[in-house]
This record gives C-alpha cells, sequence and structure tokens, in this order.
C-alpha cells in the first residue's frame, strides 16, 4: 500500500495541542497518575478531545486517544487529519491505540506533547508507529 505523507499547518497544528493540553486537566487517572490528554482534527476542521478514565478494575481503563477517536467517530466523523498527544515525557500512543486509529488512518500526522519541556512538540507521522498494520480492506 502506498501512504502519502501529510503534515498540519501551524495554525493546526497550535490549536490541536492546545486541545490536547487542555484536555489533559479532565483526565482521570486514579490508579496511575499518568494523565493524558489527546485531540484528534477531523478533514472538516472540528477537533475532539479525550483524556484517558481509569477504572478500579485496571484492564477497563480508557487511553486518551480511543477516548477522543471514538468521540468523533460517534459524532460521524470518519476522517482524520492529524492528532495530538500531550504527556508528562512526550510519549508516544499505546499499541491498542495504535490498531484503534489504523480503522480509520493508514497515514496521520502524531503531534507529541511533553508537558514537562514547556509544551514542547515534535510531529512523528503514524505509518512509523505501526508499520504494515492489520486492516481487513
Ligand atoms: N494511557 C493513555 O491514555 N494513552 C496511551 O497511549 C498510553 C497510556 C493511559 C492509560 C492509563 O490511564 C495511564 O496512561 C497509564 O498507563
Amino acid at each position: 500500500m502506498t501512504v502519502t505523507v501529510t503534515s498540519l499547518g501551524e495554525a493546526e497544528r497550535a490549536r490541536l495541542i492546545d486541545a490536547a493540553i487542555r484536555a489533559r486537566a479532565s483526565a482521570y487517572a486514579k490508579y496511575s497518575q499518568f494523565t493524558v490528554g489527546a485531540a484528534i482534527l477531523a478533514d472538516d476542521g472540528t477537533i475532539y478531545s479525550g483524556a484517558n478514565v481509569e477504572n478500579a478494575s485496571y484492564g477497563l481503563t480508557i487511553c486518551a486517544e480511543r477516548v477522543a477517536v471514538h468521540t468523533a467517530v460517534a459524532a460521524g466523523q470518519r476522517k482524520f487529519v492529524g492528532l495530538a498527544v500531550a504527556t508528562s515525557g512526550g510519549l508516544t500512543p499505546c499499541g491498542a491505540c495504535r490498531q484503534v486509529l489504523a480503522e480509520f488512518c493508514v497515514e496521520l500526522p502524531i503531534v507529541l506533547v511533553d508537558v514537562d519541556q514547556h509544551n514542547s512538540a515534535r510531529e512523528v507521522q503514524f505509518s512509523a508507529l505501526l508499520p504494515e498494520c492489520f486492516r481487513l480492506a
């Protein structure tokens, strides 16, 4: 499969970063204390945010990225042009979230925001995080 790499414009990137940082404030991370904020940009310009929500039955925890993607999809969105994730350390999305993203994107610029480094951000491509991903059709 040929993957077309896209990148974000400055204004979109700034909006996404801001949304991810703000979403992180709503994280429910009672057990890990590790708060994550995510924001995904649909191709019509709408941003959907998410934060991680933990549970006393630990396996029921849902990551910020999946909250954001599922919120967007439930609102009728199917095409995405960017994702920002805000964490302490500027970490990449977990494997489960990568697979959920693969349902909707073959390529996606992902902005990783390190809240410990004055919200410094670096951009990675989805295809670099999950090459040769599993997709039906
Ligand atoms: N977490 C996310 O929200 N996104 C990821 O990509 C990895 C992990 C959350 C889940 C849990 O609430 C906490 O971070 C520690 O694993």
